[in-house]
């Protein structure tokens, strides 16, 4: 298995990050696509996995200032459970160090908390809903 994480820099590239997260948050998880897809899309970073040259998974990053937020991570299903979640993570908290953004954080779906907490992410505030989802805030010194 071959997997390649990059930083995504053409329209083709998007495009292959919007279609994970249909598939994922869209048909499988059943967030509306009008909140699915915002404008901070225009403005984010998105990364981009692939497995033997197959789209895979994907995150944005989002600049706050001092802080990033990572949020819309998603691998396709047949690729769950292989590592690539982790390594889109790691590859976001490496450029967000790179950058340097003192913190990360992200909005965690209730259920995928211990997937953050074994990136070193810990959850903080109240439960509240997100497009019918479950959420808590995470947070990552970096
Ligand atoms: C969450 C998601 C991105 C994880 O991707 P993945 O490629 O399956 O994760 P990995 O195989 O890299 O798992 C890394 C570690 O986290 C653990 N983990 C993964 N998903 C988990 C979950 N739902 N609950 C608890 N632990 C989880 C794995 O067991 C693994 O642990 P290990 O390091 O001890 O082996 C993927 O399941 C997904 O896309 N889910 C649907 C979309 C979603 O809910 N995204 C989160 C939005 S906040």
């Amino acid at each position: 298995m071959n997997v390649d994480i990059h930083i995504v820099d053409t329209d083709a590239g998007f495009d292959h990050c919007r279609a994970i997260r249909m598939k994922v948050f869209v048909e499988e998880q059943a967030v509306p696509a009008d909140l699915e897809m915002d404008e901070l899309d225009a403005v984010a970073t998105h990364i981009l996995a692939t497995v033997d040259g197959k789209p895979a998974g994907t995150a944005r990053m989002v600049d706050r200032g001092t802080s990033v937020k990572i949020g819309r991570v998603a691998v396709v299903k047949e690729y769950r459970g292989g590592g690539v979640g982790r390594m889109i993570m790691d590859f976001a908290i490496d450029e967000a160090r790179r950058r340097g953004y003192t913190e990360a954080v992200l909005s965690s779906q209730t259920y995928v908390i211990p997937f953050y907490e074994r990136l070193g992410f810990v959850a903080e505030g109240p439960e509240y809903d997100d497009a019918g989802i479950p959420h808590r805030m995470m947070r990552l010194p970096l």
